[in-house]
């Protein structure tokens, strides 16, 4: 069984949960309602809805609308009727026919035999997809996505291939370990900037993107797989046209979008992780958005408290990179 955590992706906060509660629990801070406007993997949505509170789930890439809306709606759907289709994708070899995906995937990111299932059952879920729910349709794929991360020949995003011929172990599709919370989450899929104003809530978390890695070009595979509009591809990492899901987060117009966002958010409390890549070598992993910037930036709209991931936190005074990595910003808005 897959849980929500199964899989590989930048900048996930999993291991950063414990360090999230911390900080929260020594501010004291009591919510009920808050907002993760770039959510990713949903793990830190899970991890809020899981306490009991009311969470507004945002991220631009639809594969994550997807799996946020397998994963954490409270939507109806069979568990009979999933565990007979994957029975049907596991087991049969009637559906399996040379489609979009293996013509252009096979030996690149896939090997052949499972880009050409992978192909297969996803065109085989949109010929049934009106006989299924939206919560059973986003399961089914959302357990295709998954296991085809699990053979993907590449280091675990999607920038590029491996050389190496691509592993060829049939792919399982496995069930989702779905759990139930006690209020349904909103669930959207559209810019974070767009969603700010609209929400009214305790508490937002924000953990952007903060270099010129965008996001779409690590995961553009499952999105063409989610979103399955057949597009054409191009160069040498195959990828789909993406520009309208590019983040101005990676950006030079980082800095004004996140002033641009925080001054619509409608909240008691900003969250907002930063990690410190400030020493990379290469361009394209500088921060877009400095430290000190973040600082100032808060500064204007309450009172701030910073910690580090050794759990100190910092009021003022210099920057202190050395050594140091992940960041939460707790601003109490004025
Ligand atoms: C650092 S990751 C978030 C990781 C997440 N907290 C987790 O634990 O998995 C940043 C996310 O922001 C999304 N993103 C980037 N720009 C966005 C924008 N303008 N609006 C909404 N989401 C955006 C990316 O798709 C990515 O999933």
């Amino acid at each position: 069984m897959y849980k929500i955590q199964n899989r590989r992706y930048i900048g996930n906060k999993l291991k950063l949960l414990p360090f999230i509660d911390k900080v929260l629990d020594s501010e004291g801070i009591d919510f009920n309602t808050c907002a993760d406007l770039f959510a990713g993997t949903g793990v830190v949505s899970e991890h809020f809805l899981a306490q009991n509170k009311k969470v507004c789930i945002n991220d631009n890439l639809f594969s994550n609308y997807v799996f946020y809306n397998a994963w954490l709606s409270d939507k109806e759907y069979s568990p009979k009727k999933i565990s007979k289709w994957l029975d049907y994708y596991n087991k049969s070899t009637d559906f399996i026919r040379d489609n979009y995906f293996s013509d252009i995937f096979s030996d690149t990111y896939f090997s052949h035999s499972n880009a050409k299932f992978i192909g297969s059952v996803r065109e085989h879920l949109e010929t049934i997809k009106e006989s299924l729910t939206q919560r059973e349709y986003c399961i089914l794929l959302s357990s295709l996505l998954y296991s085809a991360d699990k053979v993907a020949n590449t280091v675990g995003h999607y920038e590029a291939f491996l050389s190496s011929v691509p592993i060829n172990t049939k792919i399982e599709l496995l069930p989702l370990e779905i759990k139930q919370y006690n209020y349904p989450p909103i669930i959207t899929c559209n810019d974070a900037n767009v969603i700010a104003g609209k929400v009214n809530v305790d508490l937002t978390y924000i953990d952007p993107p903060y270099n010129a890695r965008q996001y779409i070009n690590f995961y553009h595979i499952l999105e063409n797989i989610a979103e399955w509009k057949k597009l054409p591809v191009s160069g040498k990492t195959l990828k789909m046209p993406r520009n309208e899901k590019k983040s101005n987060y990676s950006k030079s117009k980082a800095l004004n979008s996140l002033t641009d966002l925080v001054s619509k958010l409608k909240t008691k409390y900003i969250v907002l992780s930063y990690n410190n890549t400030y020493k990379a070598n290469s361009e394209a992993s500088n921060n877009k958005i400095k430290f000190n910037e973040i600082k100032e930036l808060l500064y204007k709209f309450g009172t701030l408290k910073i910690y580090d991931s050794e759990y100190k936190f910092f009021n003022s005074g210099k920057t202190f990179f050395d050594g140091h990595k992940e960041f939460i910003f707790v601003c109490k808005v004025k």
